[in-house]
């Protein structure tokens, strides 16, 4: 078995208590590598390597078109490393191949973007109020950042955080989830490769009260950048608030992808299927509740079940299956309990509703897709973050009615709107409360669009010009170019 090792101020290094855990292949369920168990010593390590890399040496002298010129030379190792990547998220997160190649062919997008924004952040000189003062603003980095990631999407996620972080000039240290650390100790070696100085980019893995615990509280950390649940995410900010540390929290959603009956059929059951299939229903953004129009409720739902049984489940490495296996054991009874939950709440079981079991789903971790109509908004199933491939249907009569259950719930991370009326598709769009608003599409993302929660789904914004922003603090200098103090008693 493959033994993978921490990567701390440039260098591959044990755990210092000398212990490592397996982790699994959700598709065979069995061990395939494993991954140190840091403890706060390596954390320490860490954070210690990043804070004085912060502030002496090579990276806090270089200039900012210096530092993204290596973002950009990072970007080009990624892209030559893509498949290689994407193989092992694939072993470790059984989310599909295509999925995650995708996603390891987009990511080099991240690091020329924010490398290019690098050197295009500046301060401004202030037209002061005051005679005899020229004063001026520097933006500087907000100092060590510790980003914490689940595993859905180990790479992606993480850098949405480091490459705003590293062109702001802060440095790193990633705590990748416990499930899936693989590919970021990878994806680790290619920093020094791309000629990062030691200390930049850090890499520590482990369990959350072993790692994550000792990295929210080590007193050199200034930012924590988290993407994971809502539960986890209120445990860290509440910590962060005690020392005043900056925080960026992506948690989870309850989105609606609502279709009125004025849309393009077709179009909207693939929109309601990817929305809530792919990615077997694990990720942040998933439309997990489908409202639609009563008018068109029932050949809506259909054409919906005629499609979503048409899913394959099987092996995430073959091109042909759709729904590949669940992340986590803990994940798969997770959500078996949700299905079970949305039984005895009176919802109606549509499709699915059972472990995906049978020669394609090898020893797998799997869940039919599964379907439930006549959803009450106030049931479970529709207020909580099921993440799997669960979909709650509901009906809806009017776009006031949509507003309203499309918004009574507490998360706020996105929503669509499946319409051929334009000014119907503005209103929805103005009054969705949601950091993302699709309309006639689903699940777009891009490194230029803002992207975070309203409500309960986060603080903060990943992705776009201003997400830099998160990663920066401004600095107001004063200089006297001629005024005379008066009375020194009383301020200037
Ligand atoms: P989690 O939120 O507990 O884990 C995310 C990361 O936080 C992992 O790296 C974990 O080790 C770390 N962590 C855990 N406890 C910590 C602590 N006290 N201090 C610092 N770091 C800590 O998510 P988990 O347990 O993997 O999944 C549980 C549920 O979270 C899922 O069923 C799903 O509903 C939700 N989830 C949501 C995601 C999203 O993108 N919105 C992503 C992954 C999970
Ligand atoms: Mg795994």
């Amino acid at each position: 078995m493959k033994r993978y090792q921490l990567r701390i101020d440039g260098q591959a290094v044990d755990p210092a208590a000398g212990v490592w855990f397996d982790t699994q292949n959700p598709f065979t369920g069995e061990a395939w590598a494993e991954i140190p168990r840091a403890d706060a010593q390596d954390v320490d390590r860490a954070v210690q390597a990043a804070h004085r890399a912060l502030n002496a040496g090579p990276w806090a002298e270089m200039s900012a078109s210096q530092r993204g010129m290596l973002l950009h030379r990072l970007g080009d190792l990624i892209t030559r490393d893509a498949a290689k990547l994407a193989a092992t998220e694939v072993r470790d997160n059984g989310k599909l191949l295509a999925e995650m190649l995708g996603q390891l062919n987009y990511i080099p997008q991240w690091f020329y973007y924010y490398g290019g924004l690098a050197d295009k952040i500046q301060g401004t000189t202030l037209p002061l109020d005051k005679k005899g003062y020229f004063a001026f603003t520097r933006n500087e980095p907000v100092g060590v950042v510790a980003a914490i990631t689940p595993w859905n999407s180990p790479l992606m996620l993480a850098s949405w955080k480091i490459a705003p972080a590293l062109a702001a000039g802060c440095t790193i240290v990633v705590k990748p989830s416990e499930f899936t650390s693989a590919s970021t100790l990878e994806f680790a070696a290619l920093f020094d490769e791309a000629g990062f100085p030691p200390g930049v980019f850090n890499v520590v893995t482990g369990f959350g009260h072993e790692v994550g615990t000792p990295l929210v509280e080590h007193p050199l950390v200034r930012k924590i950048s988290f993407t994971g649940s809502d539960v986890t995410g209120r445990v860290i900010n509440e910590k962060a608030a005690r020392h005043f540390k900056h925080t960026a929290m992506e948690l989870g959603g309850k989105s609606a992808n609502i279709v009125f009956a004025d849309a393009d059929v077709e179009q909207a059951v693939f929109g309601a299927i990817s929305g809530i299939f792919a990615a077997t229903g694990q990720t942040c953004i998933a439309g997990s509740r489908l409202l639609v129009q009563g008018s068109i409720y029932d050949s809506f739902v259909e054409k919906l079940l005629a499609v979503a049984r048409t899913a394959r489940m099987g092996d995430p490495m073959d091109p042909a299956t759709q729904v590949g296996p669940v992340t986590t054991p803990p994940q798969l009874a997770k959500v078996l309990d949700y299905i079970e939950v949305a039984r005895q709440e009176g919802a109606t079981l549509l499709l699915g509703g059972q472990r995906g079991e049978g020669p394609a789903c090898g020893n797998g971790w799997f869940v039919q897709p599964t379907i439930f109509g006549d959803v009450d908004n106030n049931m479970r199933i529709a207020q909580e973050e099921v993440f799997g491939p669960v979909l709650s249907i509901i009906r809806f009569t009017d776009e006031a009615d949509a507003v309203r259950i499309a918004n009574d719930v507490r998360f706020g991370l996105a929503a669509a709107v499946w319409t051929s009326d334009i000014g119907r598709a503005l209103r929805m769009s103005e009054k969705l409360q949601a950091g993302t608003v699709w309309v006639n599409t689903y699940r777009a993302i891009s490194y230029l669009a803002p992207f975070g929660g309203y409500k309960d789904s986060g603080l903060g914004r990943e992705n776009g010009i201003d997400a830099i922003r998160e990663y920066l603090q401004v600095k107001s200098v004063w200089i006297n170019s001629g005024a005379v103090a008066g009375n020194p008693f009383v301020m200037r």
